[in-house]
């Protein structure tokens, strides 16, 4: 595969028979693999964020339903496919709110229920790969029409990481900002640093420094004061699932950028691929928001600097409703002001 010069990064790879992950705990400071041999690796690597990102979860996971394959195959011969069905639902049950999760296990069960009971790797595995590119060409794809959006110049905003180490490679957000700034029309990028996870401190602003695109961090409740001085056209972020009629998930913060935005008048922006839209679900509010541990919040590095007895919430996701906002961008069109109808049509295309 030719690689752009602004596209350097890749976090996932099949190598030597075992899936190898970018141990995302530990950038910018180091760069560590995590090697997959067994399911309980690949649920790991989810659940402890070793891998995040909505699609990135997906294409692991999908090289989880392999490796399962696999083990089954060693263990029970040709009555394998009795076994693997309760692998699968522990994977799904790693992260509950990115649907691409779900998404690509439901695509590689859809080939496992084809398969004989012969050996099935090799299948199981082109199938795989072939997730893993075409998330790298829908992003690209998806890239040059979000670029298409800005005008020359622009200051954009950014929440969170939805970059190449989000999705096999590229990114969504950032593939937008990538093409953008590659066709002269992003001049500078801020980025929320994302409490409490700091993916955007830590992993947002490590992408962008190394495509050597500007970036400078705020705080996340800077980004009002930001927009308030008027120099910041567009918001661009992913999601981990869009409803039906367009609500939106994301990380959380992502809903008072999006009110900050409107009142504003900075345009809100959504990139993500189809697999991120869950037409089962006819709103936002139905979308499980994942809660995690409140050390994540009362610690850094495992130093508490908060005070010690306080009770702590941590929700990771929140919805931004439709109204809110401008476009979503996604491999098969771009939709303005999006709607139920307007969803539906681009999911029928
Ligand atoms: O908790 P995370 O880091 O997995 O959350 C990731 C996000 O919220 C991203 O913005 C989203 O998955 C889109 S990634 C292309």
């Amino acid at each position: 595969m030719i690689i752009m010069s602004n596209d350097s990064i890749r976090a996932i790879a099949w190598r030597d028979e075992t899936l190898v992950l970018l141990d995302q705990r530990y950038l910018p400071q180091q760069e560590t693999d995590f090697v997959c041999n067994k399911l309980s690796d690949v649920i790991d690597a989810i659940r402890l964020m070793v891998v995040r990102g909505a699609p990135a979860i997906g294409i692991t996971a999908a090289f989880g339903v392999v490796i399962s394959a696999r083990d089954c195959f060693h263990q029970h011969g040709d009555q394998w496919k009795q076994f693997i069905n309760a692998d699968l639902k522990l994977l799904a049950a790693a992260r509950p709110t990115a649907v691409n999760l779900a998404w690509a296990i439901e695509q590689m069960n859809g080939l496992v229920q084809e398969c004989s009971s012969a050996d099935p790797c090799d299948i199981l595995l082109q199938k795989a790969q072939d997730m893993l590119l075409e998330d790298i060409q829908v992003n690209k794809a998806m890239g040059a029409s979000g670029a298409d959006l800005i005008e020359r110049d622009s200051q954009v905003l950014t929440h969170c990481n939805a970059g190449a180490l989000a999705t096999a490679g590229f990114g969504t957000a950032l593939g937008v900002i990538r093409s953008a700034f590659e066709a002269g029309k992003i001049k500078h990028v801020y980025a929320d640093e994302t409490r409490p996870w700091l993916q955007g401190a830590r992993l947002t602003a490590w992408e962008l420094v190394k495509e050597k695109i500007p970036v400078s961090l705020i705080v996340d409740s800077a980004a009002a004061h930001l927009m308030k001085q008027g120099d910041i056209s567009w918001v661009i972020v992913g999601s981990d699932r869009i409803a039906a009629n367009g609500d939106v998930a994301n990380k959380i913060g992502t809903y008072s950028v999006a009110i900050a935005a409107r009142y504003h008048g900075v345009k809100f922006m959504v990139v993500a691929p189809t697999s991120t839209i869950d037409m089962s679900l006819a709103t936002g509010d139905l979308i499980p928001i994942e809660e995690r541990s409140p050390d994540e919040m009362m610690q850094i590095e495992g130093h508490y600097f908060a005070a010690k007895g306080s009770n702590a919430w941590n929700p990771v996701f929140d919805i931004t409703p439709a109204d809110l906002v401008d476009a979503i961008v996604t491999e098969k069109g771009v939709i303005m002001q999006p709607n139920a109808d307007k969803i539906r049509k681009l999911m029928s295309r």
